[in-house]
């Protein structure tokens, strides 16, 4: 390594090593690299490698890491705790001793795999005293940035190219691939790539955070929620990666959206001999979500509400705090979500006739997430130019990861300016070309990268108008070299250029408006958040435990829809990605290692999905528009798992609700 041998997300927690020095801490990780060409690498036998192994104590479980007996994960963190985050609002422990009805539970959810079609995978090249990297990421410069510190050369001199991505969902965020072919050919001269084997790639990159949670919740006779305490232990892994992001996240959202006036919520990333647990779809708020609105079914019942009825209740509305203190004069839509699936809901509820041995079931859940970096900076550049020849580029770094990044980012340009989405030509994300527009990550580029699109489009016709002298309303087209605005038309191929070789330009920064979180979590972590709403429809075999999902109405508030087909596909995507969660995915570390034998849904296991688009307008979003990405996945699960209790009065609380765990948790209900 000519630089550094770490690497991480988070300034503080540098912590990975490209290459594991003395002791590898998880199984999975790199010792040294194999560079050579195709064919003397097929010949290379890996079992003459001289390296020798000596299996030393393993602590896999939090339980395990944090007993006083085990061995330090890393050293400098000596009770193997990563980071701890809390929020506090009222008086939780009070309010739950006067509470009418109150409900504890306890949730755990286990590691899960991203299972992106594409695995890890690219190449790099020097350049003189440069490197560029071409490959799939979701934080181009990021990436730059990490690997300019592996090779210890400048920033500048790293070039990061992203390579159509085929899935993301939080992993490639993180470095991978990217070290070995830049030392490989930083040190070689010569074009070095990679691509890793699903086994590689189960192996060594990082998965989501299983989580152990305890939850108590009350409401008062009325069923308005008094209070929510929650503590959730978060199996970080080996390494830190998104451990903080998650710790941080988890106690902002676990209230769900829903009013409530007494709040504790704690969360604790604990180190284990496993592979790094990281970013993954929601950042640990989907897992918090299966323990709240389970235990918020059983609290409504308790309370003899209709679960339906009884989170209207409880939903936040314009004007009240929330966990964080944070209040929202507009923009709030989880009532209007929740009103949404009221038909379906009262539908779903009418008896139907099934044989005896299968029960229908119907459930609820709600999600709120936060779009962007919570109570940090997280600012996006866009540029556009106009050359000569009368083409609009888009320097366009926000990196489509499948979501339609370069569509919504296009159409919100687009319309900024006043032209066509069609007229654009896109530059896509290189940091040589495209301005830093962030990480595709926490569903803020619609927002964040949307509202730098949208002010670079106005600066960009605002340019145009005062050149032309003519009114804001004036038609703008652009054809055969010339602008033609209003009644003016202006050629553009003799005129001077800039650096950039554009006759027009405009580069525009957007960054979120947040508070810090004080010590007790009040602030403003988030300018928006967007909210939703599923409904399942189940029958469950009580002979066999299995589960056929019948259909799921999903109600989803964007604020605006920028593209509405793409919303509909990142309901149907992040639904897919949340009944894999709730039925059949479970990673275990040092054996998962091929899709055969770790289960994700397919198209045969997809239930009929209704989207209902909801447009409360946000008073930050381009044109009103809130993220989306992972809102989706987030009330998925405990709507399973409200909808099999449903059917069968059993509440299965250990993911993933697989046949054993379903007959069971029936088989301990027919015992009590
Ligand atoms: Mo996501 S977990 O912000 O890629």
């Amino acid at each position: 390594i000519p630089g550094r041998n770490a690497f991480g997300v988070i300034p503080a927690f540098v912590d990975q090593p490209v290459f594991a020095v003395e002791e590898a801490i998880f199984k999975g990780e790199a010792v040294a690299a194999i560079v050579g060409t195709a064919a003397a690498i097929k010949r290379f036998d890996p079992t003459t490698f001289p390296v020798t192994w000596q299996p030393l104590e393993a602590s896999q479980t939090p339980d395990a890491a944090l007993a006083p007996t085990s061995h330090f994960i890393q050293p400098g963190r000596p009770k193997n705790t990563l980071v701890e985050g809390h929020v506090e609002r009222g008086n939780a422990t009070e309010a739950l001793v006067g509470a009418v009805h109150t409900i504890t539970q306890r949730f755990t959810t286990p590691f899960i795999e991203h299972a992106y079609i594409e695995p890890e995978a690219g190449y790099a090249r020097r350049v003189g005293d440069r490197v560029e990297i071409y490959g799939c990421t979701q934080a181009p410069h990021m990436d730059r940035e990490a690997v300019a510190d592996i090779l210890g050369i400048p920033r500048g001199d790293v070039r990061v190219m992203a390579s159509a991505c085929g899935g993301g969902f939080g992993s490639k965020l993180d470095l991978s691939f990217q070290p070995f072919v830049a030392i490989a050919a930083w040190a070689l001269n010569r074009p070095v790539a990679i691509a890793y084997t699903r086994t590689e790639s189960m192996a060594s990159t990082t998965k989501r955070h299983p989580s152990d949670i305890t939850i108590t919740v009350a409401c008062d006779l009325n069923g308005k929620l008094r209070a929510t305490d929650f503590e959730g232990v978060f199996n970080t892994g080996a390494y830190a990666s998104w451990g903080p992001t998650v710790a941080n996240r988890v106690p902002v959202h676990a209230s769900g959206p829903y009013f409530t006036p007494n709040y504790r919520a704690h969360s604790k990333a604990v180190l284990t001999n496993n592979p790094p647990a990281g970013a993954f779809r929601g950042f640990g708020v989907p897992q918090s979500m299966v323990a709240l609105e389970c235990t918020l079914d059983l609290l409504a019942e308790r309370a003899g509400m209709d679960q339906l009825e009884f989170r209207l209740l409880n939903a936040l509305r314009n004007g009240q705090p929330t966990a964080t203190g944070q209040v929202f004069q507009m923009g709030v839509g989880i009532v209007e979500c929740l009103e949404a699936l009221r038909p379906a809901w009262e539908k779903a509820k009418q008896p139907q006739l099934r044989p005896p041995h299968i029960k229908r079931g119907v459930g609820l859940a709600t999600c709120w997430y936060g779009c962007g970096n919570t109570s940090l900076p997280n600012p996006s550049t866009i540029r556009i130019g106009i050359t000569r020849d009368g083409d609009v580029v888009l320097h366009q770094g926000a990196i489509d990861i499948g979501q339609g990044a370069n569509t919504v980012i296009t159409q919100i340009a687009a319309d900024a300016f006043g032209i066509p989405v069609h007229q654009f030509k896109l530059v896509g994300t290189d940091t040589d070309k495209t301005p830093d527009a962030g990480k595709t990550s926490a569903s803020r580029q619609t927002f964040v990268s949307g509202n730098a699109a949208k002010k670079s489009g106005e600066a960009l016709r605002a340019q145009i108008l005062r050149e032309a002298n003519v009114s804001d309303d004036a038609k703008l087209t652009i054809a055969d070299g010339k602008i033609t605005i209003g009644n003016r038309t202006i050629t553009l191929h003799d005129r001077p250029v800039n650096p950039h070789g554009y006759v027009f330009m405009a580069e525009e920064t957007y960054d979120p408006p947040t508070k810090p979180l004080d010590a007790l979590g009040q602030g403003e972590p988030y300018a928006v958040y967007g909210y939703g709403a599923q409904l399942v429809e189940l029958d469950v075999d009580i002979k066999l435990g299995t589960i056929k999902l019948i259909k799921i109405t999903a109600a989803h508030d964007v604020g605006r829809a920028i593209n509405p087909m793409l919303v509909e596909g990142q309901i149907e995507g992040g639904i897919a990605q949340g009944i894999g969660m709730a039925l059949m995915e479970d990673y275990i570390p040092g054996r998962t290692e091929n899709l055969h034998d770790y289960l994700i849904p397919t198209f045969g296991d997809m239930p009929e999905i209704t989207s209902i688009i909801i447009e409360v307008e946000d008073g930050h979003g381009p044109y009103g528009a809130k993220g989306l990405g992972e809102h989706v996945l987030i009330p998925t699960a405990p709507a399973i798992l409200n909808a099999i209790r449903k059917a069968t009065g059993a509440l299965v609380r250990h993911l993933p609700a697989t046949p054993d765990k379903v007959l069971a948790a029936i088989h301990e209900v027919e015992r009590s």
